[in-house]
């Protein structure tokens, strides 16, 4: 039985029948006939293949006899074991067929495709309604020949404040505004507004400079529903021979309209920067405001003062420069009816997907 169906060589030479022996190769075709016909699948045929037709098989080795034997009687024995190992090929080939045919019966069956079932649907993701505003902000700018810049979110206290005229016992560098980083010598702090761009930009490029600087920022402030302690904003500034305000005024004016409309409208009120002079708070006319069109405050502007053009080795006889900033967060609530900041934080792709591809 075990050489049937497990496909072990018969041991040793006393299974083998002798070449003449008609008998004994007549059961050895049967035993080989029996283990093909057993075979259910390829691979089982291949096992009854080498059992049975293998160097090792009872008439491979009975064949290799033959040799040895006398003239007269090896007539009789190629005769005999020629015949018997055809049989048994014969039925190994006929087996192959029919196995395989059911092989590709069955892979017709298994694989077979529903082309009409459901498809598994796999979530697309959708870009950050931030980054989609920050891109068309930069947009917006690029369309008017400026160029993007871009600064470190951990910044020297020089860059944050010194530089842009912030005197060393202004309110702004205390500690509920700004995260100092340690050691406190080191004089590092996570930048609290994208102004120290503005220096590093003067100071890195040949004037005139027009540059828009979108990036993260950080304050000490309290998560809620208009506040967040990681925020986004985006500077813009230029520094030219005899720029005025009303350059200032033109260039947001028309900011404003590629972003809320042609009816959108600005309005400047007086303010205090350290880093401006004259200094502006900006408000739009939001034509598309919930509840109706209304002034709304945007950010911080003016003339880029005097002190800040020289920190950055510009000589202010020469030049004069405005620069504007606004937060990206409280953009995209009053631009796109988002009441609470806390969905923008929080990562939910379905609040990202409600916004679409385009904002
Ligand atoms: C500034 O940061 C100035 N650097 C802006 C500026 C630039 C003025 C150039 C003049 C010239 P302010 O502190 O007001 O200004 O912040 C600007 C905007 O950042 C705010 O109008 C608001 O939109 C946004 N912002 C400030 N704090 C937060 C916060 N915690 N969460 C979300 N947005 C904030
Ligand atoms: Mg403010």
């Amino acid at each position: 039985m075990s050489d049937q169906t497990t496909g072990q060589a018969p041991d040793g030479e006393s299974n083998v029948p002798h070449p003449t022996d008609e008998a004994g190769i007549q059961a050895a075709v049967e035993a080989a006939l029996a283990a093909i016909e057993a075979a259910g699948d390829l691979n089982e045929l291949k096992e009854a293949r080498l059992a049975h037709t293998g160097e090792k098989s009872a008439l491979s080795l009975a064949n290799r006899q033959i040799g040895k034997l006398d003239k007269s009687e090896k007539a009789v024995a190629g005769k005999l074991v020629g015949s018997a190992r055809g049989r048994v090929n014969k039925a190994l080939a006929a087996r192959t067929t029919v196995l395989e045919e059911a092989e590709a019966a069955r892979i017709l069956i298994e694989e077979t495709v529903d082309v009409t079932a459901a498809a598994r649907r796999r979530s697309v993701g959708a870009r950050h309604p931030l980054s989609v505003l920050q891109d068309r902000v930069a947009d917006i700018f690029v369309g008017m020949g400026w160029e993007i810049a871009e600064g470190p979110e951990v910044e020297s206290e020089w860059f944050n404040f010194d530089a842009l005229n912030f005197k060393p016992d202004h309110p702004a560098r205390e500690m509920q505004d700004t995260f100092f980083i340690e050691p406190a010598d080191a004089h590092l702090v996570l930048r609290t507004h994208t102004s120290p761009v503005q220096v590093r930009s003067m100071l890195e490029r040949e004037v005139p400079v027009y540059v828009l600087c979108p990036g993260r920022t950080f304050r000490t402030d309290e998560l809620d529903a208009t506040h967040t302690p990681v925020f986004h904003q985006f500077e813009g500034l230029a520094v030219d021979k005899g720029l005025t305000m009303a350059d200032l005024r033109g260039t947001l004016e028309h900011f404003a309209r590629q972003m809320f409309g042609e009816e959108a409208q600005i309005r400047l009120r007086p303010a205090y920067f350290p880093f401006t002079e004259p200094s502006a708070e900006l408000d739009i006319w939001h034509p598309g405001a919930k509840g109706g069109p209304r002034w709304i405050e945007w950010g911080g502007c003016g003339m880029v003062n005097p002190n800040v053009l020289r920190a950055a080795g510009i000589d202010p006889e020469e030049y004069s420069g405005f620069a504007f900033g606004m937060g990206i967060e409280r953009t995209l609530m009053f631009r796109n009816d988002v009441p609470d900041m806390h969905d923008m934080i929080e990562g939910d792709v379905r609040f990202s997907q409600h916004f679409g591809m385009e904002i």
